[in-house]
């Protein structure tokens, strides 16, 4: 399994922004492990273009259910692969707030993902009340469950554990919180797709992830990569993140 240091740029980004991706290309031109950048669907095509050649992969934030259609405004998983992604992040925390995401619909998506050849990062994640009040564990399994389709394999699927209340906040859970719910997340795919699927479904950490706590989130058992907001948008932030993923695969 190839751990991912996967940047999810969310809503920032025009075509002056590209350097950044590149300087992030450039420092790592034989990375030890894969590089991935989410920007706004409108870069995707320029920064896979600028990115051929180099470690750099790049993927949509979001995508339809549906193949094609009468749905204004939305993109679909094959419009995303042809524009030059070959990941698609599914279901993020503000994708189920700003647009009522439910897991049916993630699941949905992710089939669509998949049919058009992406592999799909899925996002689950507790807010700060579920945590408060003991219900971590279930909210996490009950999204998994919900948002993963059957069929599941290493090459097609990506975890990504997001708490709500950790992402854009600077507040990172501790080092037994994230284990607690990455083993958890391993043990729930093991027993659901078998061990030869669960254990390469790559489990990404994000939510508040930096340079200088990055080192101590992939010593975690289960931890294999993250999925960094803010800190994806500077080249060399982002940087420091993979060198220390880098580091962490020895
Ligand atoms: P953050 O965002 O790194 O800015 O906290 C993470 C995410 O939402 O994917």
């Amino acid at each position: 399994m190839r751990k991912l240091a996967a940047g999810n740029w969310k809503m920032n980004g025009t075509t002056g922004s590209l350097a950044e991706a590149m300087a992030v290309a450039a420092a790592h031109p034989d990375a030890a492990v894969e590089l991935l950048i989410c920007p706004p669907a409108t870069l995707i095509t320029a920064m896979a273009t600028a990115a051929t050649g180099t470690p750099l992969e790049v993927g949509g934030q979001d995508c339809h259910a549906a193949a094609s259609g009468a749905h204004t405004g939305d993109i679909s998983a094959a419009m995303l692969s042809d524009a030059g992604a070959s990941y698609v992040i599914l279901g993020h925390s503000e994708r189920r707030t700003d647009h009522g995401e439910t897991d049916a619909l993630v699941r949905a998506k992710t089939e669509a993902a998949w049919a058009a050849g992406l592999t799909a990062i899925v996002c689950v994640g507790e807010t700060l009340a579920e945590r408060d009040a003991g219900r971590t564990l279930e909210v996490v399994g009950r999204q998994l469950d919900g948002s993963v389709p059957n069929g599941a394999s290493g090459a097609r699927l990506v975890i990504a554990y997001e708490p709500v209340w950790a992402i854009g906040t600077g507040k990172v859970p501790t080092t037994g919180q994230i284990a607690e719910v990455h083993d958890f997340l391993r043990a729930r795919l093991d027993a659901r797709f078998g061990e030869g699927v669960g254990r390469l479904v790559r489990l990404l950490y994000g939510g508040s992830v930096k340079p200088s706590n990055a080192a101590e989130i992939f010593a975690i058992r289960n931890v294999d990569g993250a999925l960094v907001g803010g800190a994806s948008l500077k080249a060399a932030e982002f940087s420091g993140i993979i060198a220390a993923l880098e580091d962490s695969v020895g």
